[in-house]
């Protein structure tokens, strides 16, 4: 995993499920995250957990291979549920960005919507 840090590149050779918790507690915040880790289902729900709270309000998500089932129902949730809005492409590309909203709001439990593609 890699995260920029104050206009510098570190490289964290860790699994980005652990390492992201922990840039969460320390504080981190950047305008927008690529993303392009493990595919796993479980994986990359977590990363987009933990990215959801690293990504100022109103930033960017941006994820590749969201053709992949594993993905694309991971990332689904976070726009059915928080407020994720799929941003148009001006080209092809296997690329998804999703801006985050603006005020970061909480889902209630009760309004909770499924998300399987
Ligand atoms: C599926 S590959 C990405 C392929 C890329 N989209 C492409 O088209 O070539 C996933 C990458 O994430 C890394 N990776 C796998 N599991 C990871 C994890 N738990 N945390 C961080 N990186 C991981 C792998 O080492 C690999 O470099």
């Amino acid at each position: 995993m890699g995260a920029g840090l104050g206009g510098l590149c570190a490289l964290v050779a860790e699994r980005s499920q652990l390492a992201l918790p922990r840039l969460v507690a320390e504080g981190f915040v950047t305008d927008a995250a690529f993303m392009d880790g493990s595919h796993v289902f479980h994986n990359v729900f977590v990363d987009l957990y933990f990215l959801r709270e690293l990504v100022r309000p109103g930033g960017l998500v941006v994820l590749d291979d969201c053709h992949w089932p594993s993905v694309a129902t991971a990332v689904r949730y976070f726009e059915l549920n928080t407020g994720w809005e799929l941003q148009q492409a001006s080209r092809a590309t296997r690329l998804r960005a999703f801006r985050l909203p603006d005020p970061r709001t909480e889902p209630s439990f009760e309004s909770f919507t499924p998300f399987q593609v």
